[in-house]
């Protein structure tokens, strides 16, 4: 046999290779140490573009140079979530141990799906442990999936496929022959209503219930909903709860909606997407309660228990509905008692995704970094400085408060005397994208109540008190040099 013809990816010198690693590591190092003097953001120039922009190469490069190609055209051009000023949309920051054992989940490389290895072992230790801290029963199942999006998906599959007599996965929604409704709040992320649209039941079924002056879903209008489709001959079949809102934080009345949900035999599902993990924090616990009663939970691990991307999590309360709603053994996947192909149950019986990375390993490390009181104290001290902003804004007369604050999210815009809701928006969004081009810091903007706001949501591992005084100080000097320049506003 002539070895000269055995190709392989691996490097011709491993030398070199560890080299390479180990200065790539010292780069991430220094990277994240100098963080805070970093602008935040900087602009794509066009020639950086245009080599992100060219036909696949032929032949392959020294692995040093596609490294310094890195260097050049990626890495300066972050999105700068990982800075201590990021409170754009609700993105985490990530953590040094998370971004290492996303290297070594990498360069162990277990297709987490099947069979008996570490890997399989760490993953169900991790949903354990999600259980534990939603306050899940044991004999609960869940599955660890890319995100919030996805973690709600899965658990609606789950609510869908149980209803009735449990034959909609064989029968389809037609053989079902009831148009399914389904409950949540104008407030509601947008991910809810796709997944109704891709699981059959159709926007128009999905009733987005109004809410009160806090963006809070009214209780009182569910009921009403409910009893009208009722009469209408539609099949109510669940309620989605917000555990914080994507606008505002707003915690939807869940014990309310779960009792409700029990008293009319529908699934309670609870998004806590973003602020489930907020029951660490003791001001919150009280009023997240009532996700211990859910029948379905999705929370993001991305977002505040700050772990690279991606992960997030579904919790199932009955086990067995979650594993009828997916489970499906095909003779290519078959398992056996002992041997590679033992082990435990496969997790693609719980979720529609096959191949999985093992993303539960920067979990796994994580918490073992830092313990459960850790993060508690993590989560309460961004909540405690979305207080603080909240404070300086209302101490402001210059500066006006858009929602209630809850949890870590505050929305709030310049509002100079005598201004039109026209010249408000417009000041503000010239606010925020000099905010961002001047690499300060990157809050992001919603529409409340048809005003234009500001919005701060923090789930930041490195922010400090200090950045929100910074915050503040730059919007106001930003906010008067535009209103000195006339025509400086954004269109
Ligand atoms: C309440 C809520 N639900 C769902 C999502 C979607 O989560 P993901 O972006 O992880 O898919 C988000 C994202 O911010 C959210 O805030």
């Amino acid at each position: 046999m002539n070895n000269s013809k055995n190709l392989t990816l691996d490097p011709q010198d491993w030398e070199a290779m560890r080299e390479l690693g180990h200065q790539m590591i010292d780069d991430l190092i220094d990277y994240w140490k100098g963080i805070r003097e970093e602008k935040i953001w900087r602009p794509i120039p066009k020639e950086i573009k245009e080599r992100l922009d060219t036909p696949i190469p032929e032949d392959g490069l020294d692995p040093q140079a596609v490294y310094e190609d890195f260097k050049k055209t990626i890495f300066p051009y972050n999105k700068g979530n990982v800075h201590p000023r990021f409170f754009a949309w609700i993105q985490g920051t990530g953590t040094p141990m998370g971004t290492f054992a996303d290297l070594l989940a990498s360069g162990m490389n277990p297709n987490t799906t099947i069979g008996e290895h570490s890997a399989m072992y760490v993953d169900r230790q991790v949903v354990n442990w999600c259980k534990e801290l939603m306050g899940f029963p044991s004999d609960a199942s869940g599955i660890l999936v890319s995100g919030g999006s996805m973690a709600n998906i899965t658990a609606l599959t789950v609510a869908r496929n149980a209803f009735g007599e449990g034959k909609i996965r064989e029968k389809g929604l037609l053989g079902n022959a009831e148009q399914l409704v389904l409950y949540c709040s104008t407030e509601t992320h947008a991910c809810i209503k796709k997944a109704a649209e891709i699981l059959g039941i159709g926007s128009e079924f999905v009733r987005n219930i109004p809410v009160n002056e806090a963006f809070e879903m009214r209780s009182d209008l569910l009921k009403v909903q409910i009893e009208e489709d009722l009469k209408s001959g539609l099949s109510p079949f669940a309620i989605v709860g917000t555990a914080g809102t994507v606008n505002t934080g707003a915690i939807d009345p869940l014990d309310d909606l779960s009792e409700i949900a029990r008293s009319y035999g529908l699934w309670f599902h609870v998004d806590g997407a973003y602020g489930a993990l907020a029951k660490l924090d003791p001001v919150y616990s009280d009023r997240l309660k009532a996700i211990e009663e859910a029948d379905s939970l999705a929370f993001d691990l991305h977002k505040w228990l700050y772990v690279p991307y991606e992960v997030g999590c579904t919790l199932i309360r009955d086990a067995k509905k979650h594993r009828d709603a997916f489970a499906y053994t095909p003779n290519y996947l078959l398992q056996e008692s002992r041997g590679l192909s033992g082990g435990l149950d496969s997790i693609n019986h719980y979720g529609f995704e096959l191949s999985r990375g093992f993303k539960a390993l920067k979990i796994w490390m994580s918490i073992k970094e830092h313990g459960r009181e850790k993060y508690a104290q993590m989560i309460a001290q961004n909540n405690r400085q979305a207080e603080y902003l909240t404070q300086l804004v209302l101490e402001n007369p210059y500066l006006e408060l858009m929602a209630p604050t809850s949890m870590s999210i505050t929305c709030f815009r310049m509002s100079p005397p005598n201004f039109t809701e026209e010249q408000i928006r417009d000041l503000n969004r010239e606010i925020l994208v000099r905010l961002q081009e001047e690499g300060i810091a990157s809050p992001s903007s919603t529409i409340l109540n048809g005003k234009f706001t500001l919005r701060v949501a923090n789930v930041n591992q490195r922010t400090r008190f200090e950045d929100m005084d910074l915050l503040v100080k730059e919007i106001l000097r930003i906010g008067f040099e535009i209103q000195k320049i006339p025509g400086q506003m954004a269109k």
